[in-house]
């Protein structure tokens, strides 16, 4: 009996927010693998902020999701025929997926084993480590161990932080003794970053001004910057630097759905307060996943890292569950059951 999957794909490039029009669910048969490839029944979609930029027009560190295509995803599933051998029936794995019932996938860098049902390994929470353990944590993690490397006592200032990967990133600083100041865009956000998460405070970048607000919340500056969204934020925390800070740049979120990029004019106090600022790609960094994946987990275990996340069900769901991010209406990791 040939299975139908059910998946959703791009029919025009949204301008601004995606549009119901701008997708299609549709039905097709489930893909036939052949060798070398393996099939995988989707459990959850992860829902990052990078999918709304692979549906521009635009080439960046993976190519536009063209007209027609399945929308481009972090997923989380189990592995239901292989002719791979780095696959068995029965894995569990993260890979890219899609917004679709079942994928391919093969042996390459975009797809990990994550647990294994013939070593009794393979009953894991998947919401969990779509939140935790699986790119966003370890994003959170290589850009805070690697590039902001934040010292006890040292201030550390986190934008979207309660957002999947800033609420991380805030907590990994501050299990390191850092004081953590989180950026969030309403009230109920910074209550749940300081309550929830742990940061020390928080500042509503929408109610507050901000330059005022980095000046009382930082009193000795700012040592480490963990950069989600970019534009006035980014320039604001930039006036703000102490001397040989690290500014870590994760994201840009203000500029997915514009595709302006403003520079900041405070870029001036990189030089000033010969401070560095450094991108990263976790991709770059996958073949150190079990490093991340250790780390976080022994946060985890110690009550050090707490997570929040939210299931919209249903392919149908799709366009509100990517808005959610750009809308700021999502706390912690948002995700589809498709
Ligand atoms: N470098 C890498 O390898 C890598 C990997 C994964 C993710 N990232 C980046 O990490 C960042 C966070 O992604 P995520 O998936 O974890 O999303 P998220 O933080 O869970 O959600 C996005 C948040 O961004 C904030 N935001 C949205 N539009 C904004 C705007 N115009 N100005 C300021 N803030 C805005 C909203 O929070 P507020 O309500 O607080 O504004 C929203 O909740 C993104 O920039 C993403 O591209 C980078």
């Amino acid at each position: 009996m040939t299975l139908t999957n059910r998946h959703l794909v791009l029919r025009s490039r949204p301008t601004g927010m995606v549009a119901p029009s701008d997708v299609e669910v549709i039905e097709s048969p489930v893909p036939v693998i052949g060798e070398g490839e393996a099939l995988v029944r989707t459990n959850l979609v992860a829902i990052d902020a990078a999918v709304r930029t692979w549906l521009n027009d635009q080439p960046g560190y993976l190519p536009p999701v063209e007209i027609g295509e399945t929308v481009r995803a972090g997923t989380v599933g189990e592995v239901i025929e292989s002719h791979c051998d780095a696959y068995e029936v029965g894995d569990v794995v993260t890979t890219f997926g899609g917004f679709s019932e079942y994928s391919v996938c093969r042996d390459d860098i975009f797809t990990t084993v994550v647990g294994r049902r013939s070593l009794g390994t393979a009953d894991i929470d998947r919401a969990e480590l779509l939140a935790v353990f699986g790119s966003t944590g370890a994003t959170a993690y290589f850009g805070m161990h690697d590039i902001g490397r934040p010292q006890p006592g040292e201030t550390v200032v986190v934008s979207a932080a309660a957002g999947a990967t800033g609420s991380v990133a805030g907590q990994i600083a501050k299990a390191a003794g850092a004081r953590v100041v989180g950026i969030a865009g309403s009230d109920e956000k910074c209550s749940v970053v300081v309550a929830e998460f742990g940061f020390d405070s928080c500042i509503n970048y929408r109610s507050e001004d901000l330059n005022v607000a980095l000046r009382q919340h930082c009193p000795d500056r700012v040592d480490v910057y963990f950069d989600n969204v970019g534009g006035p934020t980014l320039n604001a925390v930039l006036g703000r630097l102490a001397m040989n800070a690290r500014v870590v740049l994760c994201g840009v979120i203000s500029s997915y759905v514009t595709g302006d990029h403003p520079g900041p004019s405070n870029y001036v106090q990189l030089l000033a307060r010969r401070a560095r600022m450094e991108g990263f790609n976790t991709l770059d960094h996958w073949d150190r996943y079990g490093e991340a994946e250790a780390a976080l987990r022994r946060l985890v275990d110690s009550g050090q890292l707490r997570y929040r996340s939210q299931v919209f069900e249903g392919l149908e769901r799709s366009v509100d569950a990517l808005n959610a991010l750009f809308e700021g209406t999502n706390i912690g990791k948002t995700m589809l059951r498709p």
